[in-house]
Formats: C-alpha cells, structure tokens, sequence
C-alpha cells in the first residue's frame, strides 16, 4: 500500500484491479466501483479478462494483465465466459476459453484457498427454495482447494477417449487444512470419496494427521462427497466448515449458494499466496440477462466486502458493507433471481443509502 494525501486528511490508499470480464461482468463491476467509492479512497487499475481479453488479444489472460495483478493489493473481478466463446471452442477445440484467464490467474498468484461464506440473510429465508425452518440458522463456510486436483492436472484426448488426471500431494492438502482448521469455530467437516478415489484416501490421512498434530482441539468429521451434498439440502445448520477439494467444492458451494435463496448473493475470497488475494461473486456471467441491467450485484457487494476484510485489512469496512445489504434486505429489495423487480442500479442506490 502507498500511502497518499487527500484534501482532508492523509490516508492510506490501495491498488486494486478491477477485472470486469464477460456478460453481466461489467455491470455489476460498475455498480462495485460505486459502492467502493463510497467506502474510501482508493487507486483502480481495470483491465480485460476472459472473452473480452480474447476479443482484444487473443488469449484469455496477457502477461501484462498477470503483471499488474501481481503488483497491486488486490484483484477483484466479476465473471467471465459466454456462447460467444463456447461456440468458438466447438467449432475449433484449440481456440482459446475464456476460462482460463481465470484459473491462470488462481494459479499464478498461488491463490490455493478459496472461501466461500454461506450465511442467508434473514429477509432472504422464505427465498430460498428449501423451507425456512431447515435454513434459518445456517452459517457455514466452504473452504475450497483451489489449484489443484482434476482442474490442473494432465488432460487431452485420444481418438475416442479423452481424460483428465487427479492429483493432489501431501503439501497440498496440508496447507488447506491449515486453512479450515484456522477457520473453524465449532468444527471442520472434510469431504472426500475416500471410498473410491486414491487422491481422497490420501486426502483424509492428511487431514486426519494435521489435525492430530496441530489442531487436536478442533472437532473434526470426515464426510463422503455425496453424503455431503444431501446434507447440505437436509440439515444445513450442522455444518460450520467444509473442507474440500477443488471440483467438489465448485459442485458444493453452487448447491450451498441456494440456502441463500440465489446465486446472485455468495460471495468469494481467493487467498493463500504471498501476494494480492482475488475476490469474485461465486456466480458466472449470466449472458441471458447481460445488457438488460437485471443482474443481482449483491455476490458482487459480498465480495467487496471480503476484500475489505481479508485483502486489505478493513474489518469494520467490511461489515459495515454486510449490514447495508442485509438491511436493504429487510428494506424489500429484490432483483429478478430472488423474485423481484429491483435492477442493479436499484440495488446499488438502496445499499448505498444502509451505508
Ligand atoms: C467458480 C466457477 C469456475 C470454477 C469456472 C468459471 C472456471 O465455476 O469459480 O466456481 O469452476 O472454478
Ligand atoms: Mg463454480
């Protein structure tokens, strides 16, 4: 951070990208740029991602995006991909995929944890498809591995066959556990399919023995993946941390984000590197709605605030961005995910006035 002087008083000021990326990407980028602005004084940097990055470039993710990334103190980015570029890949599979701006960047800034909190607000429990009575209490937090596992590994085809290898090392999954260990306050429940899987068994002997080591005082249940997912919908409240690997945490936190009554509410933090984290909305780039200024900014909101909170050190910040929204909440405001009428720039202006 460098520090910098207002017209007011000297204040610390940070560097943050802004990476807008694809479909509803740049609108509720917008509407985060408002919200920050009214947070503090900060340095924005914007660059293209993914689809709009092969527009320009050719390639999802130039060196020059990764570089500036590296330098600031945090990267917050909204969504990429589209048909625009699916199509493109059917037709031509070495074209580039928008998507792998996105995982270039997790694994070049060393981003292996990914959070995802998971706490439905109360105006939101009668929005969730799942009754009231079985959400209402739910306060979990999925703790992904994010660069490793199925997502990083070998891939490719060969005439009929195509496959995709699954390998995680021992330092691998000991450093997430580090993670969901330090998260935990009632206890951390691993996910795994150490029934079937080599790279689970492996998994649950690591978490099994960095708790024994380092965390013996912390509750710990081991959880088959499928197991876990119907609890997830069942009995959400019996979860506090979920510590899992990459693909079964992307497939998780899709199915936690509806205890919050849509996609368009969770939030996510990339950490774990020795430089800047990444924070995104858990949701995609909605193309069926981009343009129509519909898309939810709240994951977007959330995001910001985890940002605030674990990128740039503001916790105060931070909840004072949380209690906006839920309070804009318990205002009525909702946006077509959640059964609405409310636009971005709706929600924008009635979590700016709870601000
Ligand atoms: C997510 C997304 C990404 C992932 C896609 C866009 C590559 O689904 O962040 O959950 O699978 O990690
Ligand atoms: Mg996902």
């Amino acid at each position: 951070m460098r520090p910098t002087w207002s017209n007011r008083l000297p204040t610390i000021t940070a560097t943050i990208i802004t990476l807008p990326g694809d479909g509803i990407g740049p609108e509720i980028m917008a509407a985060a740029r408002e919200l920050l602005a009214a947070v503090g004084d900060f340095h924005y940097d914007e660059h293209m991602i993914g689809g709009a990055s092969i527009d320009a470039h050719g390639t999802a993710l130039t060196e020059e995006v990764l570089a500036a990334c590296r330098a600031s103190d945090a990267v917050l980015l909204a969504a990429v991909g589209g048909p625009k570029w699916d199509a493109a890949v059917a037709a031509d599979p070495a074209a580039p995929r928008p998507e792998q701006g996105l995982l270039g960047l997790r694994k070049d800034l060393g981003l292996f944890a990914n959070l995802r909190p998971v706490r439905p607000s109360p105006a939101l429990l009668d929005a969730s498809p799942l009754k009231r009575d079985r959400i209402e209490g739910t306060d979990l937090l999925v703790v992904r591995e994010l660069t490793g596992g199925i997502y990083f590994g070998e891939s490719g085809r060969d005439g009929d066959t195509a496959h995709d290898d699954c390998a995680y090392s021992v330092g691998e999954v000991e450093r997430i556990a580090r993670v969901a260990f330090r998260s935990a306050r009632t206890k951390v429940t691993s996910v795994d399919k150490a029934n079937v899987l080599e790279t689970s068994r492996l998994w649950r002997e690591t978490v099994t023995r960095v708790h024994a080591e380092e965390f013996p005082g912390v509750p710990l249940e081991h959880l088959l993946v499928d197991n876990a997912a119907m609890q997830l919908v069942s009995r959400p409240t019996g979860f506090d941390v979920i510590v899992t690997e990459n693909l079964f945490g992307d497939i998780l936190s899709d199915e936690a984000a509806m205890l919050t009554g849509s996609l368009g509410m969770l939030p996510s933090a990339s950490i774990g590197g020795d430089g800047p984290g990444l924070f995104e909305p858990v949701h995609g780039s909605a193309p069926d709605i981009a343009g129509t200024g519909k898309a939810n900014p709240l994951a977007m909101f959330g995001s910001v605030a985890l940002m605030l909170r674990h990128g740039l050190g503001d916790g105060d910040a931070a909840a004072g961005v949380e209690s906006a929204v839920d309070r804009a909440l318990e205002e009525g405001l909702r946006t077509s995910d959640l059964g609405g009428e409310a636009t971005t720039e709706d929600a924008t202006r009635a979590v700016l006035a709870n601000l």
